[in-house]
């Protein structure tokens, strides 16, 4: 369980939100809502490092980390090695590798402060999907068509096509 043990390097670092107020209170704020801080109790420091340097410089100086958007796989799987080896193998990882076009990661779907809803997480899908196939538009066995969601039949990390 590598989570734990950055959580308490995290926290052996003194990592609290604190140190990061009253700069940052919107992310403290959001943050404070995640299962990650409320139930897990991580801090800022286990994504965003210490960051001395930047604290004392007043954001003059960069944090220690901050995932570019085809690092935060990397980021989350250390804590979430299943859901990084599934989204490794998806079209929207070699996309992101790829850079050739935008593509979704972790925070896409998830956020990555606050957590999002997959209500609203779906209906962003439609910014790059604007057009799907037809058989998208399927009813799969048994589903109430109001609530149809693109992982009904979609493996939710992966995207191979599990239905209708
Ligand atoms: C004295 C003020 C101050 C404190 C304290 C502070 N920051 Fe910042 N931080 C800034 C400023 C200014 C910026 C640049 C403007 C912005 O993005 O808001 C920034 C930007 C950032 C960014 C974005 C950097 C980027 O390249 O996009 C991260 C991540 C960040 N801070 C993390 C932290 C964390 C974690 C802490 C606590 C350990 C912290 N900051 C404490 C002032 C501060
Ligand atoms: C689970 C990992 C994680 C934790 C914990 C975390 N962040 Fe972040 N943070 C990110 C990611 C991912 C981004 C988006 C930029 C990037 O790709 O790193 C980000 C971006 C930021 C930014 C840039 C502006 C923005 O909102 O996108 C700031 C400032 C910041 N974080 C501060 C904080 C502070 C303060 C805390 C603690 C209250 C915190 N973060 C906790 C992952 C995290
Ligand atoms: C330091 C370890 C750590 C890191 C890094 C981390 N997580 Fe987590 N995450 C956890 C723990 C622990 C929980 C379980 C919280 C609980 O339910 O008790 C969790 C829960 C979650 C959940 C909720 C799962 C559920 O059952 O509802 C999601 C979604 C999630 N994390 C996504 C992310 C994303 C996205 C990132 C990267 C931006 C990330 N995590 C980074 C440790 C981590
Ligand atoms: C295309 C959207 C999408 C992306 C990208 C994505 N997820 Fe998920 N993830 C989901 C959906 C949908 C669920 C099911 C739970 C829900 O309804 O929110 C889920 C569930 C989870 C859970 C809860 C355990 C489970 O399997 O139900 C964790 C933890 C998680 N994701 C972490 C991650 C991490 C880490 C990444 C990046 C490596 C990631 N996810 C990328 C859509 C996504
Ligand atoms: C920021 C842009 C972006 C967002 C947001 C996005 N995707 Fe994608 N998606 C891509 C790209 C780029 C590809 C790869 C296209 C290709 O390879 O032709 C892709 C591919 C896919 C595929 C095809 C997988 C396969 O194996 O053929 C599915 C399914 C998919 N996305 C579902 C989703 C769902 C569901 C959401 C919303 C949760 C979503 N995407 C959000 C950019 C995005
Ligand atoms: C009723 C089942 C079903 C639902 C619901 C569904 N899909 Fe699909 N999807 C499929 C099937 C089957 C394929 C592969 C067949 C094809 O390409 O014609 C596919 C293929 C795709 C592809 C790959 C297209 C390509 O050109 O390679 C993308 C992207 C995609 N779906 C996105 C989505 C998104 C986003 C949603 C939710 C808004 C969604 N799908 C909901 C069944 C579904």
């Amino acid at each position: 369980m590598i989570w734990w043990l950055l959580m308490l390097a995290g926290m052996a670092q003194g990592q609290t939100p604190h140190a990061c107020s009253p700069c940052h209170t919107e992310q403290i704020a959001d943050f404070g809502s995640h299962k990650h801080a409320s139930k897990a109790g991580l801090e800022c420091g286990v994504c965003h490092g210490l960051s001395e340097k930047h604290r004392k410089s007043n954001g003059e100086a960069s944090p220690d980390r901050v995932a570019a958007p085809d690092e935060v796989a990397a980021m989350c799987g250390n804590c979430h090695a299943q859901e990084k080896s599934q989204y490794m193998q998806s079209k929207h990882q070699v996309a992101m590798v790829q850079r050739a076009a935008k593509s979704a990661n972790c925070s896409t779907c998830h956020g990555h402060h606050a957590m999002k809803e997959w209500t609203v997480t779906q209906a962003g899908c439609a910014k790059c999907h604007a057009t799907t196939p037809a058989a998208c538009k399927g009813k799969p066995a048994g589903a109430v068509a109001a609530k149809v969601s693109c992982m009904n039949c979609h493996a939710r990390h992966t995207l191979t096509v599990t239905g209708p």
